[in-house]
């Protein structure tokens, strides 16, 4: 542990008077969440929005609902992306399927897909991982001749993509998370939208079999809320990222977990949740853009992954080789920039899953996994933490916009 300004990985903006103003939820807040799910039905144009526990519990919602009419149990996701996504999918009671990676977008190896869809594919989970905008339409025009529903992990993308297609509204059903570390954030949570009227009858006949929060989850995940809202910021970080059995930013295969709806405490919480999300979205693709110009002046073998309609909940980079990556992330760590490694492995290698996914080998998901940090967009990171940023990266000459100066060498990096 280094007593040092520290950048989170990621992180959600959330006031005081967020959380403050959640306390009335305590003593009966259905008002907010009614006003909530028309807020999101509106800017959605959605049937049906359910608001539930977490990502997690939401893609399990979706997914029962989905195979309750039908007799196929296969669920193709991509081979690099959360550990929580299989975790729902072993919950649900059904069957994962992998489709390799492009590395140079992170969606599915489209030649892949195709040959992966048969008879007995429930549904695709395009993922719009770290807020870039997956090819969602590609993937409705190959599984709608086939009777494949496409359900949108939008769990990083809250708010991504444009006028033309709002992420969460080309798939059948979509599911976003509110977890800590998203775009927007009430402790843990998770949205279900549909356009279906169908569909969002099946899913409210599994919803209105949850149970509600507990009292004592719901003052548990408020009481995480102002913990993270203290030590998020990057005068504290050091504190509990140097603290590995909160295994902070961990990806973990696990199935016992709950799945309910959410409290009105969370729902009263996400008063003015709109304004809050479109500043976020706007400030990381701002950071964003500037790491992107820096990262372009180092010519250094680096490859930000980018996509015009993105939110960069992280901004991903494709760093030379694995011992690239292995450096850089060693020297993040020594000076807190925030460069996090992500996934550990492809879903492949997560050993719950040895023997309940096909053997197989996925070279793009593997060179995502060897190749590829994140970098921090969110709204704690200064024109310097940049600087700090493109050195860890071993960017040897971005220039100041500035001053036209050269930056120093990576070992006369300031760690305050
Ligand atoms: C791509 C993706 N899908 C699903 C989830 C699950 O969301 P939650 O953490 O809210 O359960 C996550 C969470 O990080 C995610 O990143």
């Amino acid at each position: 542990m280094k007593l040092q300004r520290t950048l989170a990985p990621t992180s959600a903006p959330l006031s005081l008077s967020n959380l403050i103003g959640s306390l009335p939820g305590l003593i009966g807040g259905r008002k907010y969440r009614e006003r909530l799910i028309r807020e999101l039905e509106a800017k959605f144009q959605a049937r049906g929005v359910f608001l539930v526990s977490s990502g997690k519990a939401a893609l399990v919602v979706v997914l029962k609902a989905l195979a309750a009419s039908s007799r196929r149990r296969r669920v193709i996701i991509p081979a690099y992306t959360c550990f929580s996504v299989p975790s729902a999918i072993v919950r649900a009671g059904l069957e994962v399927v992998l489709c390799d990676v492009n590395p140079r977008t992170l969606d599915f190896d489209f030649e892949e897909l195709e040959r992966l869809l048969s008879e007995d594919i429930l549904c695709v989970l395009p993922t719009h991982l770290f807020g870039l905008p997956a090819d969602v339409r590609r993937v409705v025009q190959l599984c709608r001749t086939r009777d494949i529903a496409v359900v949108e992990d939008a769990a990083q993308a809250l708010g991504g993509g444009s006028e033309k297609g709002l992420v969460g509204t080309e798939g059948d059903v979509a599911f976003f998370s509110l977890g800590r570390g998203k775009n927007l954030t009430s402790g843990t949570g998770g949205i279900i939208v549909t356009k279906s009227p169908t569909l969002a009858d099946a899913i409210h006949a599994e919803y209105s079999k949850l149970p509600a929060a507990s009292f004592g989850e719901t003052c548990r995940n408020w009481a995480e809320l102002v913990l993270m809202r203290a030590f998020i910021r990057p005068t504290w970080y050091w504190l509990p990222s140097g603290l590995p059995f909160l295994g902070l930013g961990e990806t973990k295969f696990y199935t016992d977990f709950p799945v309910c709806r959410m409290d009105e405490v969370r729902a009263c919480q996400l008063v003015g949740w709109d304004r809050r999300l479109a500043k976020a979205n706007t400030d990381r693709a701002a950071c964003a853009g500037k790491l992107i110009m820096g990262l372009n002046q180092g010519f250094n073998g680096l490859q930000p992954i980018t996509h015009p309609d993105g939110v960069y909940l992280r901004l991903p980079v494709l760093l030379r080789d694995r011992v690239a990556k292995h450096e850089a992330c060693a020297r993040s760590q020594k000076y807190g920039a925030g460069v996090s490694s992500s996934y550990p492995t492809t879903i492949q290698d997560i050993p719950e899953l040895a023997g309940r996914i096909t053997d197989r080998t996925c070279p793009g998901a593997q060179e995502v996994v060897e190749r590829l940090v994140t970098l921090p967009t969110h709204e704690f990171v200064t024109e310097s933490d940049r600087v700090k940023i493109w050195r860890v990266l071993g960017v040897s000459e971005p220039r100041s916009r500035n001053t036209g100066a050269r930056s120093a060498p990576v070992d006369q990096c300031s760690s305050g």
